[in-house]
């Protein structure tokens, strides 16, 4: 069919054309938004799950909302190595720019600003070259003594408490979403943890809402003990049959086409319900299709060649990170749960191998940091990324 109007995205954060199966965290974020903005306690949101499964999409959607009910939004993705200090800042401006447009008070705005570029400044510099030209872009004069001691845990708390009374004032709230949390550097998350505290304590009407792989309540607990009490985790995975076949049905029945039963029977085998999938899968069998309705021919033909595109887009760019000990140890685990998604004993990769498991911890340490693996419970080591073990093993026939 046309593929001028084909609708679907598969795509890392690509908006699908209908957000599937997730009623039940979008109404626990406005009951989050609606509490919060009467300075009743609720605690910050995190969103957990394996790649592809639809968190980048999910905080988007969360901060639509957020933006919807008049609240200041900002958003980062945090990034290995990399310090918070200085995407923070921009995400922060933006949100306090969001309060600005309906705070009456100028000169209110302006004093939360300055304190904004006192944090941002304190950011340390990559290298000399950047020292002079990085500006936070804040038209303002720095603050002086508020947010600026370089102590990320004391200055955030500070930082955060001054945008939230902005929030406050205009009798909205404040939301900074965090995408890649595992990603975040022990000292940023033990002061994300510390200021989230803070303010859930004195009632300020500021959350963070994060988004991550499934280990980012280890994560966050390695660095605070209390942060089990401090953030509610909700588990995104794939979608059941019926969320599964509405992202594919609606879309189409849309562009007022249709689709067989059997053909939505094969695209859920394919996808195992997995969002990335749906939107590959789907995408393949719409242009495949030679005619109205989609059948399962059309699905059939078009598998190759949405398994290709992932090989290449979905799966090959993350195998590509890997060095020749890292992909070693992935075949290993593929090999030992037989291409399934589940976990493998770090003890039986090692007996596989033939190796002493302690020869393997950088291996595999390396492949955690990369976000290629991760540790679903002591002793067991999981892919991240769904299907992956299935794709080394059809690799390795090649
Ligand atoms: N609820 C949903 N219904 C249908 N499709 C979805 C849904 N959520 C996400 N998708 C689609 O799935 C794909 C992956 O979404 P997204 O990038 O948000 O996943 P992710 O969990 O952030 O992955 P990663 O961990 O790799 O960053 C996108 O193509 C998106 O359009
Ligand atoms: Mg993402």
């Amino acid at each position: 069919m046309d593929p001028i109007r084909n609708p679907f995205a598969p795509g890392a954060g690509q908006r699908p054309p209908e957000l599937a199966g997730r009623e039940r965290e979008l109404s626990a974020f406005e009951v989050v938004l609606q509490r919060v903005a009467r300075g009743r306690p609720e605690r910050s949101l995190i969103l957990t799950g394996l790649r592809g499964v639809g968190k980048t999409v999910l905080l988007g959607e969360l901060r639509s909302m957020a933006v919807k009910h008049g609240w200041g939004a900002g958003k980062i993705e945090a990034r290995p190595d990399a310090e918070l200090r200085r995407p923070l800042s921009a995400a922060l401006h933006r949100a306090i720019r969001d309060l600005a447009v309906r705070h009456r008070a100028p000169d209110r705005v302006d004093e939360v600003l300055g304190v904004l570029k006192a944090f941002a400044l304190k950011a340390s510099k990559p290298d000399a070259k950047l020292r002079d030209r990085w500006q936070p872009g804040i038209d303002v004069p720095a603050a002086q003594g508020r947010a600026d001691s370089g102590d990320i845990e004391i200055d955030l708390v500070e930082l955060f408490t001054d945008v939230a009374e902005l929030a406050a004032d205009v009798g909205t709230g404040a939301v900074i979403l965090i995408d890649e949390m595992q990603d975040l550097k022990a000292p940023d998350v033990s002061a994300l943890c510390a200021a989230c505290h803070e303010l859930s304590q004195s009632g300020a009407p500021l959350v963070v809402v994060g988004a991550g792989l499934p280990h980012v309540p280890a994560v966050l607990s390695a660095s605070k003990s209390y942060s089990e009490r401090l953030f509610r985790y909700a588990r995104i995975d794939r979608l059941d049959r019926d969320d599964a076949d509405r992202a594919v049905m609606a879309p189409i029945e849309r562009e007022e086409a249709g689709i067989e039963p059997e053909a939505l029977d094969a695209l859920f085998d394919a996808s195992g319900g997995y969002p990335y999938f749906i939107q590959a899968y789907a995408k393949a069998a719409w242009d495949a299709a030679p005619a109205d309705p989609i059948t399962v021919k059309d699905v059939q033909v078009a598998a190759p060649e949405a398994e290709q595109e992932l090989a290449v887009g979905f799966f090959g760019s993350r195998y590509e990170r890997a060095t020749p000990a890292e992909r070693e140890y992935l075949l290993a685990m593929a090999e030992l749960t037989q291409g399934r998604d589940e976990g493998a004993g770090t003890s039986d990769i090692a007996v596989y191998l033939g190796r002493k498991p302690s020869s393997l911890s950088p291996a595999r340490d390396s492949l955690m940091k990369k976000g290629l693996v991760y540790s679903a419970e002591r002793g067991l080591i999981a892919f991240t990324v769904p299907h992956f073990g299935h794709y080394l093993l059809s690799r390795r026939e090649d």
